[in-house]
C-alpha cells in the first residue's frame, strides 16, 4: 500500500478522528479482496454503475467503498442513513422522489446511497422497491447493510450483491494489507510503534478495521504505541461474568449486562463468550454452550432489546456452567 498514493488523506486534515479522517475515497486504496475489487474497479471503468446491495460486519468498508464509488464515478448521490429515516416515511419518501425525479447538475446519473439499510421499515423498502423500477434508467441505489436477511428480497433482485467478508484462504493477505495500512496511518500521525505489536493487535479487532484505528488512536495519545496495548485491551471483564455466573448470581447478571450491553457490539460479545468456552465450561457442556450462543447471536441481529436478549443469553449459560 502506498502511502504517496492517498492523496486525499492530506485534505481531511481537520478531522480528528482517524477513521474518518484516513477513510479512503477510492476504491483502489480500499482494502478488499483482490477478485471483488477488481469487479468493482470494472464497474468505474465503464462508467456502468449497477444498483449494489453491499453487506457484511462493522468497520469493513462497505459505506467507504459505496461513496468511493459515487466520488469517483464523478456523480451526483444522497446519501441517507436507514437508521435515521425510522418512522419519518414521508419525508424519506419526499427526499428520494425529489432527488431521483430532478435532473443531474452534472447531467449523468444520479445515485441514492441508503446506508444502514436494514434498519428501513419495511413501507421504505416497499417503497424503495417500486423507485428502483420507476427510476430504473438514469438513478442507481447503493444500499449497506450488516444483514442482508432483513432487506426484501425484491430489492436482492434488483442489486448486485456483494459480501464484504474475508475468506479462510484470503485471510492472511488481507491481514498483512490491514497491517500496512494501520502502519501508514501511525507513520503519518507520527506514533512509534513494534510492528510485531501491530501483527497481534490487529489480530484481536481484525476485520473491523474502524475498531482497529479507533483503538489504535485511543493508545497512542502519548505519541508511541508499545505492548501494554495488547494487556489494556485485554478483557478482564468476560472473567468478572463467569464468576457471577458459576455463583448463581441472577441480580450480578442482570447488573453485568445493563451496564455493558451498551459497550459491545452484539455479535461480538457472543463471539468473545465462545472464545472463552475452554476456559469457563467443562468439556461435556461445551457443545450445548456453543449452541446456545449462536442462538442468542443470531437473535441480536432482530430483537428490539439487546439487553434483554444478552441477560437472557446468560442466564441460559448460568444454568450450563453450573448443572
Ligand atoms: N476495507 C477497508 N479499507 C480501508 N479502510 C477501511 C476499510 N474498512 C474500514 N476502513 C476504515 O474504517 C472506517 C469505517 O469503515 P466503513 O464506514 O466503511 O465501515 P462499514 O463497513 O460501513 O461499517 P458499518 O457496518 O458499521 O457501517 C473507514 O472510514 C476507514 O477508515
Ligand atoms: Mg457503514
Amino acid at each position: 500500500m502506498n502511502i504517496q498514493n492517498r492523496n486525499d488523506w492530506s485534505s481531511d486534515n481537520q478531522v480528528s478522528l482517524w477513521s474518518e479522517k484516513y477513510r479512503p475515497k477510492r476504491v483502489e486504496d480500499c482494502v478488499i479482496p483482490d477478485f471483488k475489487k477488481q469487479e468493482l474497479l470494472y464497474m468505474l471503468k465503464s462508467n456502468n454503475l449497477p444498483n449494489l446491495l453491499l453487506y457484511g460486519s462493522s468497520g469493513i468498508g462497505k459505506t467507504t467503498v459505496a461513496r468511493a464509488m459515487c466520488e469517483q464515478l464523478q456523480c451526483d448521490y444522497l446519501f441517507l442513513n436507514g437508521s435515521d429515516i425510522g418512522l419519518n416515511f414521508s419525508e424519506f419518501k419526499y427526499s428520494v422522489q425529489n432527488y431521483a425525479s430532478t435532473v443531474s447538475l452534472f447531467g449523468g446519473k444520479k445515485v441514492i446511497i441508503i446506508d444502514e439499510a436494514d434498519n428501513l421499515a419495511s413501507n421504505a423498502m416497499k417503497y424503495l422497491r417500486g423507485a428502483m423500477e420507476e427510476y430504473a434508467k438514469n438513478r442507481r441505489f447503493i444500499f449497506t447493510c450488516n444483514y442482508s436477511n432483513q432487506i426484501i428480497p425484491a430489492i436482492h433482485s434488483r442489486c448486485a450483491v456483494y459480501k464484504f467478508e474475508i475468506k479462510t484462504e484470503e485471510f492472511e493477505v488481507m491481514k498483512k494489507q490491514f497491517i500496512d495500512l494501520a502502519c501508514a496511518i501511525l507513520d503519518k500521525e507520527e506514533i512509534t510503534y513494534e510492528l510485531d505489536v501491530i501483527e497481534k493487535f490487529l489480530d484481536k479487532y481484525f476485520p473491523d478495521f474502524r475498531r482497529v484505528l479507533n483503538e489504535l488512536q485511543k493508545h497512542s495519545k502519548f505519541g508511541a504505541i508499545d505492548e501494554s496495548i495488547l494487556e489494556e485491551t485485554n478483557d478482564d471483564s468476560i472473567d468478572l461474568l463467569f464468576d457471577t455466573l458459576k455463583q448463581n448470581d441472577f441480580d450480578g447478571v442482570r447488573y453485568w449486562s445493563k451496564s455493558h450491553f451498551r459497550d459491545i457490539e452484539p455479535s461480538e460479545f457472543y463471539r468473545k463468550l465462545y472464545d472463552s468456552i475452554d476456559n469457563h465450561f467443562e468439556k461435556s457442556s461445551r457443545a450445548l454452550a456453543t449452541i446456545k450462543l449462536n442462538d442468542y447471536c443470531y437473535k441480536s441481529s432482530v430483537v428490539q432489546d439487546q439487553e434483554l436478549n444478552m441477560t437472557a443469553c446468560l442466564l441460559d449459560l448460568m444454568e450450563i456452567v453450573n448443572a
